[in-house]
Parts: C-alpha cells; sequence; structure tokens
C-alpha cells in the first residue's frame, strides 16, 4: 500500500498481475518459454482475446480500430477533455519472452484496476492501448498501429506493405476480423493530454546500478533497410573462383561494414545489425545467386546515424563493383529519434521520490510505441530492470517486485495526470 503525497492508497495486486503474465505467456506459436506471437497469427488472435477480457476484468470499456489497436477505457468525469493514455504491445517475435510489451499492458490494466479499488475518481479520462504490431515481424516495419495513429505512415504506403507470403495488410486484417477504413485510424489533434507507457529496460543499466525505475528522456531513431544482391549461381566445384560472383560474400562484406560502422560512428548509441541474412538458392554444392539482408541501424543522434549509413552504403557498392553483383538497397523506414515530454519526466521523477523508489533518467535504444505517440502527446517510458538485460529471447525476466513497483508508479503518475 502506497500513499505519495495525495492521500490516494493505492494496492497494486502483484500476485494477480503475475498470474495474468503468465497466463498470456502460455498463448504462443511456441511452446513454453518460447513466447512467439507474430501479428494476426492464430496466437495473435487468441492474445487479443485474453486482452480483450483481462481489459473487461479491470472495469475498463473496450474498442478495437480498422488495424486492430484495442483500447480499454475508464471514463473520466470531464470526457470532453484529451485523454490520458498508457499502453505498449502483446505481439512478440519469433523466440521472445513474456515481458516484452506484456508488461506494459496488463501493468497498465492493473494500474487503472488499482486506482479504481483506491476509489480513485478521474477527471480525465483514461485509456489502455494494446498497439497492433510493434514488432517488425510480419511486414519488416515495427509500430504499425501507433505509427497509423500518429500519422506516421500514409495509408498507401501501410496498404502496399506484403508479407513474406505476398499478404497485404488488408488481407490479413479482414481475415482477422478487422474492416474499415485506415484512415480513421490517425488520432484526433490533442487526443492524449499525455502518454505514460511501462516497459521493461531490455538493457542492463538499472539491474547494474541496482535502481528499480527509470524514466526516458529520449527514444533513439531506428532505420532499416533491404538489401537485395543478384550475382551468378553455378556449380561449386566447377565454377572457379577467379569467375565467380557468390552474393553471399558481397553480403558478407555489407554485414561485416554495418558492424564496422556502427564501431566508429563516433556516438556510443549507434547500433547496427544485419538480423535477416537469406542466400538462394541455398544448397551446399551451388554458388549462391543471390542474397537478402535486412540491416537495422540505430541511434539517438541523427547525423551519426546519416554518417554510418553513407559509410555502408559506400562500402556496399565499392564490394559489389569489385564482384560484379548488382545491387538493390531500399530504406525501409528511417525515423527520428523523440524526446521524452520534460513536464512528464519530472511528474514520474516526483512519483518515484515520494514512494522512495530510486529513479534514473534514461535514452531507449529499443523503440517502443512511445516514438510515435511522442509525436502526438506529451510522453514518456517508465522502464523497469530486466535481468541481465536481457529481451527478445525466452530467458527475458523481470523480478515481481519490480514489474509491482513499475505498475504503481505508473498508476500514481495516471492518476496526477487524470486530475
Ligand atoms: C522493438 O522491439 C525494437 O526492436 O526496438
Ligand atoms: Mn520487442
Ligand atoms: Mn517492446
Amino acid at each position: 500500500m502506497s500513499t505519495p503525497k495525495s492521500d490516494l492508497r493505492i494496492a497494486i495486486d502483484g500476485a494477480g498481475l503475475l498470474r495474468r503474465l503468465g497466463e498470456l505467456a502460455l498463448v504462443s506459436e511456441a511452446p513454453a518459454p518460447v513466447v512467439t506471437r507474430v501479428l494476426f497469427s492464430e496466437a495473435d488472435a487468441r492474445g487479443r482475446e485474453y486482452v480483450r477480457r483481462a481489459a473487461r476484468e479491470a472495469g475498463l470499456a473496450v474498442r478495437e480500430d480498422p488495424v486492430g489497436n484495442i483500447f480499454a477505457r475508464w471514463e473520466g468525469s470531464d470526457p470532453g477533455l484529451p485523454a490520458v493514455g498508457s499502453g505498449s504491445h502483446t505481439d512478440a517475435i519469433p523466440n521472445a519472452g513474456r515481458y516484452d510489451g506484456v508488461v506494459g499492458v496488463l501493468g497498465a490494466f492493473e494500474a487503472l484496476a488499482a486506482l479504481k479499488r483506491a476509489g480513485f475518481s478521474p477527471r480525465r479520462s483514461l485509456e489502455v492501448v494494446m498497439f497492433t504490431a510493434e514488432e517488425p515481424t510480419r511486414f519488416g516495419l515495427g509500430c504499425l498501429g501507433s505509427r497509423l495513429m500518429a500519422g506516421s505512415i500514409s495509408v498507401e504506403r501501410a496498404q502496399a506493405l506484403r508479407d513474406r507470403e505476398g499478404r497485404t495488410l488488408d488481407e490479413l486484417r479482414a481475415a482477422a476480423g478487422y474492416s474499415g477504413p485506415l484512415q480513421s485510424v490517425r488520432l484526433p489533434p490533442g487526443y492524449y493530454h499525455a502518454f505514460v507507457e511501462l516497459h521493461i529496460e531490455q538493457g542492463p543499466i538499472l539491474e547494474a546500478e541496482g535502481i528499480p525505475i527509470g524514466i526516458v528522456e529520449h527514444i533513439a531513431g531506428p532505420s532499416s533497410y533491404r538489401v537485395t544482391l543478384h550475382g551468378e549461381g553455378g556449380h561449386a566445384g566447377a565454377v572457379l573462383m577467379p569467375v565467380r560472383h557468390d552474393a553471399s560474400l558481397a553480403g558478407a562484406e555489407i554485414a561485416l561494414a554495418v558492424e564496422r560502422a556502427a564501431k566508429t560512428s563516433g556516438s556510443p548509441d549507434t547500433v547496427g545489425t544485419v538480423g535477416v541474412f537469406r542466400i538462394e538458392p541455398g544448397a551446399v554444392n551451388s554458388v549462391p545467386f543471390k542474397a537478402y539482408l535486412e540491416i537495422d541501424l540505430r541511434d539517438a543522434r541523427l547525423d551519426t546515424r546519416s554518417r554510418a549509413l553513407a559509410e555502408i552504403r559506400g562500402a556496399a557498392e565499392e564490394a559489389c563493383a569489385r564482384r560484379g553483383i548488382r545491387m538493390e538497397f531500399e530504406e525501409i523506414n528511417a525515423d527520428p529519434p523523440a524526446a521524452g515530454d520534460p513536464k512528464t519526466v519530472a511528474i514520474v521523477e516526483r512519483v518515484c521520490a515520494e514512494l522512495g523508489l530510486r529513479s534514473l533518467r534514461m535514452v531507449s535504444r529499443a523503440y517502443h510505441d512511445s516514438l510515435f505517440m511522442a509525436r502526438v502527446s506529451p510522453t514518456t517510458i517508465i522502464f523497469i530492470p530486466c535481468r541481465n538485460g536481457w529481451s527478445h529471447r525466452p530467458e527475458e525476466y523481470a523480478a515481481p517486485g519490480h514489474i509491482a513497483s513499475g505498475a504503481e508508479v505508473l498508476a500514481h503518475t495516471l492518476a496526477r495526470l487524470a486530475t
């Protein structure tokens, strides 16, 4: 039971929240402890059903938009005022853990339920969002739901997205039961008074420092690129080395160039990854005639990210020219970094101080739906520690005490913002 400053006595049901995290973790395309819930898969559909039920159990009214963003609302006494938002995602990349995103959805339900139990009555409406497809797994583009909400992607571009099987967003959302114009997903201006996401840190700093709460002041800007390399195939025994145009080797040079450019950019926040690397025909006795790479390049600063990209492109063009490979290099997305709202950051900081919880202002190197909410609303993220900074793997773990503290800080913060 906590009572900072205001006389609001908030008691987070930590055991109930943990139970729900465990239940949703079992909704997966892969056996436990692996969590895989790819957008519009059968597991995603069951996950959505779980989220709707949990929202109703928390006493919230549920609505969904045409791309499948789920909104769970507690109407304020002055419902005409811009609402206070919270939330995150429940989709999970292949071979993920149970906390990424989910803590921010189920944790926000628990924060609102605890506020109800405490007898709090919000002036502004409080709304929890489960954003569609924060993860880029299906369409190669992350934060699809929040991007559309913020108007950061055109409807035409969203409709041009294709998954690996060539299926479109319109086809897949219709099959999942979502209809209506994508234009209507965009939030009206000033819809949120403030937005606060709860999320595991996905990095090692809070754990190493022994600090239970991080408060995000900057979110690094992600970018990603698709590189297709066309070489010449042939028999691995018969085609002699001097006359080869091996697409996989050009790809290997590009992957190393990504590492080099990120390490030497001059910014400690530049990170570059080649997380997709496919070659064709993929036979041991055949020279690869085609390679396909996806590059993820991020930075809290745009200038150093742009320099790193120029270096990668230069190295890729040089390697392809030397090897006689034709290259297509396309941008998937290049999002600017976002800043946390100083006033909202200060409110979270004050709540932590009043609860006797140490906090630390931080950069989020992972992206979150808050990257897009920050474009349309004052925004910050509350981080909690996770073991070894692990995320996007089944060993992802956040301690029950930290999860409860995160939900408690969120509840007090939302109460202040909604008053
Ligand atoms: C989000 O999951 C990211 O890749 O940062
Ligand atoms: Mn993730
Ligand atoms: Mn996440």
